[in-house]
């Protein structure tokens, strides 16, 4: 494992300083100031908004579906694509240009492979950048598209560890400086019955929090096997999800959007430590990288409240994606994908249904925000989210009690020793084919 060697500022990353900047972010998308119109509308005089895409994959091409489909009558236009390899790209454009044939102009002079193409995607004169490429290229992807000046949405987790999450912080001061907005894929933040139910418990509806429960337990994701003529760079940036470099394990990878829910309905604070354990059970083998199958995890917030969190990647197992909070009157349940249920002491429960999904209601109030000029940031809240899987998972490889301080602090760093397909990943398969992973009680984790 490498130690950081360029030292970013953390204070962010600190209760008290997180604290503060809430204060001057209002939740998800909030509103502080009112910009200048400069990239709103487009120089050539039309008033397309620019898109171009890092990461031509499910995800990728659901949120440029989601931008060109927009409620808000933002005219959107896809001009370039970006992806690691060039058949990923094909297949999006192929996706979209079948749903919006009149939204899309990508000639193959805008088409960019390997992974050094999104610094020439930035060189495009899109107006808002989309990245949706593995998590473990986010902070340097980030960074770039801020030093050049785009306005970006770009996915969950913002990171995949601590140095990682730190470079985020810093880019995005940057980008408040240069009055650039920057939307995070937390869809849940944009949902009615999150909003709803969120507000209730901040009314005091469910009374003081006493605990929380999260769960992200599915089935797992797909395998993307070793191909005979590939380096081991591309064979693990293809096969992204095994490797904790890239992916964060699935505890930041999915159980992110919980566990940022979880913060949420603590008021966007985030634990002060956590404890927990977790394993590989049933993918094992070499397809799988170096991430665990399962994880449970204690997590305790600053007044001793309890967060209790679990995820699970394992087939025939009870699945769950949903957030619950229980408090001294009553307690909030919501489903990610379905229903919310408020049960208070003496009334009778209130359900409130899913509503439009998430994830075009965020593109909706990106481009609502981007049409009138106004600032848009949802980095200071959600990477506390972020901040808190990899707090999770530290504490389930280490088997230790891990504080946030110690998390936020650590110098632990996961990335490989370049971003080119020769460059050496630091995850090494044994003689058999298989990665190893953390061994709780002996691995450094953080
Ligand atoms: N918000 C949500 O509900 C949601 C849902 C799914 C995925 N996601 C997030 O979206 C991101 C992508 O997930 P996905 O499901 O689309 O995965 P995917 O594998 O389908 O797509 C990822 C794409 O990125 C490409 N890629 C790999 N390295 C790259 C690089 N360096 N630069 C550019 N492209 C690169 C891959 O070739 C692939 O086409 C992840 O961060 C994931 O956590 C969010």
């Amino acid at each position: 494992m490498k130690t950081e060697s360029s030292p970013h500022a953390s204070s962010s990353l600190h209760p008290s300083a997180s604290r503060r900047t809430f204060l001057k972010v209002a939740g998800a998308g909030g509103v502080i100031s009112t910009l200048p119109l400069t990239r709103a509308v487009h120089a050539a005089g039309s008033d397309a908004i620019r898109i171009a895409l890092s990461g031509c994959g499910g995800r990728g091409t659901g949120a440029l579906a989601d931008a060109l489909s927009n409620s808000v009558g933002a005219n959107v236009r896809l001009i370039a694509l970006h992806d690691a390899f060039p058949e990923r790209i094909e297949n999006c454009l192929r996706a979209i240009q079948s749903r919006f044939p009149d939204k899309v102009d990508v000639p193959p002079e805008r088409r960019f492979t390997d992974l050094d193409g999104y610094k020439k995607l930035a060189e495009t004169d899109a107006d808002i950048v989309l990245d949706c490429s593995p998590p473990g290229f986010r902070p340097v992807h980030f960074e770039h598209y801020v030093q050049v000046g785009k306005h970006v949405f770009m996915e969950k987790p913002l990171a995949v560890d601590a140095p990682g999450a730190r470079r985020i912080l810093a880019a995005n001061e940057q980008a408040k400086s240069k009055g650039l907005r920057v939307a995070v894929g937390h869809h849940l933040r944009h949902e009615v019955k999150h909003k709803e139910m969120i507000q209730r418990i901040k009314d005091g509806e469910i009374g003081r929090i006493t605990h929380l429960r999260v769960y992200f337990n599915s089935s797992g994701v797909w395998v993307r096997p070793r191909q005979p003529d590939q380096t081991e760079m591309q064979y693990q940036v293809n096969n992204w999800y095994y490797f904790t470099w890239l992916s964060g394990d699935h505890i930041v990878e999915q159980h992110v959007h919980d566990l940022d829910v979880m913060n949420w309905m603590m008021g966007n604070r985030h634990p002060v430590s956590a404890q927990g354990m977790g394993g590989r059970q049933f993918r094992v083998g070499k397809d799988y990288g170096d991430i665990f199958d399962h994880h449970a995890v204690e997590f305790t917030y600053e007044d001793g409240t309890q967060g209790f969190s679990y995820c699970r990647h394992i087939p025939g197992c009870w699945d769950s994606f949903s957030e619950h909070a229980h408090g001294t009157k009553g307690f909030v349940s919501i489903e990610g994908h379905g229903h919310a249920i408020i049960q208070v002491e003496g009334r009778e429960p209130v359900r409130v249904e899913r509503g439009p999904d998430g994830h075009r209601l965020e593109w909706d109030d990106l481009l609502k925000a981007h049409l009138a000029g106004e600032a848009y940031n949802e980095v200071d809240n959600t990477i506390l989210g972020t901040m808190t899987a990899i707090l999770g998972r530290m504490a389930t490889y280490s088997g230790q009690i891990v504080t946030w301080d110690e998390a936020a602090n650590s110098q632990l760093d996961l990335s490989p020793s370049g971003y080119t397909w020769d460059a050496e990943p630091q995850p090494k398969p044994g003689p058999d084919g298989v990665y190893p992973c953390a061994m709780p009680g002996q691995t450094k984790a953080f």
